[in-house]
């Protein structure tokens, strides 16, 4: 596509990525979103939109000054329209001015942001991602300057990632089998208006948006791809695949049946061996380049269909169980990523991927299996087998000498009716570790909130048999039951434990992604890679 991009002077710092080419030879989707940089005016670029943002107190419009230079280039059409369609710029609304005149910009579009005082920054990327939801099949290009009033309170370079990554994050699809998506228009390149000296800040925002969409993408694609594709060989190829185009940095190793029955692994295979589709037990390392006294062991949930298994589910409940391997998810999408992001500390991912499913060698209530620690779980319901996998990936992860450790699963339907779709139930045995979970999670606009680990409530998991039982005696509490008896299973490592039921995978789209599988987990554990130093 030809575009005019005017005198005097255009850089492009397209692919002169400081993180280096990564995700290249991965079989998946990325992002493909070109960034361009201009130091011409708003008026002087040629895009298919021009967008701006505003404060719904005082009609604020972002960046100041710019709204009425373009309102003066239009004779003063834009403040017009604004006013006869009562535009407020409450969050979430959205206003199109498709100019009478010619112009460079085929329209402006102005996003709400709410009220200045209520504002945080992840209203931006929402708003960015608002944008491109709504106009990602409109248009090629959108035109911006970054609102440089919001630099008191943020860095340049976190201002442009967010705007970079609801661009990215908003204009994702999973259209992989529908035909309609071949006549498809997508939105694909974001020209920023810049002075040349910011232009260094911006681009590493960029950058950093780009790693980040594309690791919570490739969740997304994982959790929405149907069950008998997404398998845990499947699972356990890509994890291969992410060591190969790093082997200094990550290695990857995947114990098949006999190697996982030969290790222990018995409470992971208890709920394996009621499917005939392989089960497979994954395990990712990234060796820092400094010699790092931590470890830090990610833990997710892999549970490629949830059926319920003999304690089946009813239909409504199971339609969307391909999510429950949305921990894994966001294991892998960080994983992905992480030789590029460079965190100082050691880093190993376990999964335990099984599908739970029903057959005539099914567990059955009231068997007991022993996990890779020693402690015995009666199994008296299987469709509590979340926490039975992750007995033995925990384990594991604390034998691999984790000094501290971040698990991640879809447990409970409980957390989800506790917080709703949007909030992540988190446990923690450690409140230091937890702070940095949380902050690292605020960052990444991804919404956490902490629950009990009631002690008292640690009764509730005995067995009549075994050292504790998969499900409590009492329906109330469950996610909190649920992270009692993971805690089993933790020794006395720092540990934080996200419940991510509700939010993995939303029943309807949000202003950064549409139904599906959000990736949700992923920008959380980049930021905590990122922000905590040795
Ligand atoms: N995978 C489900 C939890 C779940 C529910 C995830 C809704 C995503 C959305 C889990 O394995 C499960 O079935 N948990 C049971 C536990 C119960 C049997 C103690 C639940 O929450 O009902
Ligand atoms: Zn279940
Ligand atoms: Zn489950």
């Amino acid at each position: 596509m030809k575009r005019f991009l005017g005198f005097p002077k255009v850089f492009f710092l397209l692919e002169a990525s400081e993180y280096g080419f990564i995700l290249a030879s991965l079989n998946v989707k990325i992002v493909t979103m070109q960034f361009e940089y201009t130091n011409n005016s708003l008026g002087k670029i040629s895009s298919d939109a021009l967008l701006f943002f505003a404060f719904s107190d005082g009609k604020k419009y972002l960046p100041l000054g710019e709204f009425k230079s373009i309102d003066e280039i239009l004779d003063g059409e834009l403040s017009k329209v604004c006013n006869l369609e009562r535009f407020k710029g409450d969050k979430g609304e959205l206003i199109t001015v498709i100019p009478a005149k010619e112009t460079l910009f085929k329209r402006v579009v102005i996003v709400g942001l709410g009220k200045e005082d209520e504002f945080i920054l992840d209203f931006l990327r929402k708003a960015a991602g608002h944008f491109a939801k709504f106009n990602k099949h409109k248009i090629d290009s959108v035109s911006l300057k970054l609102p440089g009033e919001l630099e008191k309170d943020n860095s340049l370079e976190l201002i442009s990632q967010v705007i970079a990554e609801g661009f990215m994050l908003g204009s994702y699809e999973f259209n992989k089998y529908k035909e309609a998506r071949k006549e498809q228009r997508d939105f694909s390149t974001v020209i920023i208006s810049t002075k040349d000296q910011d232009s260094k800040a911006i681009s590493k925002g960029v950058e950093k948006a780009k790693l980040f969409s594309n690791a919570t993408i490739l969740a997304r694609d994982l959790v929405n791809e149907q069950a008998s594709v997404a398998t845990p060989s499947y699972l356990a190829d890509l994890a291969k695949q992410i060591a190969k185009e790093n082997p200094k940095k990550i290695s990857c190793k995947v114990l098949d049946k006999g190697q996982a029955e030969k290790l222990g692994l018995e409470a992971f295979l208890s709920i394996a061996k009621a499917s005939d589709i392989p089960p497979k037990f994954i395990v990712l390392e990234y060796k820092s380049q400094k010699k790092a006294k931590r470890k830090v062991g990610i833990i997710g949930k892999g549970i490629t269909f949830d059926s319920g298994g003999i304690n089946v589910k009813p239909g409504d409940s199971m339609q969307t169980m391909k999510c429950d391997m949305s921990g894994a998810a966001a294991v892998l999408g960080a994983f992905s990523v992480i030789s590029a992001l460079e965190p100082e500390f050691d880093v190993i991912g376990i999964i335990a991927a099984t599908p739970n499913l029903i057959s005539g060698t099914s567990t059955v209530p009231g068997d007991v299996a022993k996990a890779l620690n020693g402690k015995t779980i009666e199994i008296l319901n299987t469709d509590a087998e979340g926490r039975v996998t992750m007995a033995d990936s925990l384990s594991y992860a604390v034998k691999m000498g984790a000094t501290e450790l971040i698990d991640l699963a879809t447990l409970t339907g409980a957390a989800e009716v506790a917080l709703g779709t949007d909030i992540t139930a988190l446990f923690s045995n450690n409140a230091n570790l937890a702070d940095k979970v949380k902050a690292a999670a605020f960052t990444a606009g991804e919404k956490v909130w902490e629950l009990p680990l009631e002690k008292e409530y640690k009764d509730l998991n005995k067995s009549e048999v075994a050292d504790v039982a998969n499900i409590p005696n009492t329906r109330y509490g469950g996610a909190i039951t649920a992270a009692l008896f993971l805690e089993e299973f933790v020794d006395t490592k720092p540990w934080v434990h996200l419940d991510i039921a509700g939010p993995a995978f939303i029943t309807s789209g949000n202003e950064i992604g549409p139904k599906g599988g959000t990736g949700f987990g992923v920008r959380t554990l980049l930021n905590f890679f990122i922000e905590n130093k040795i």
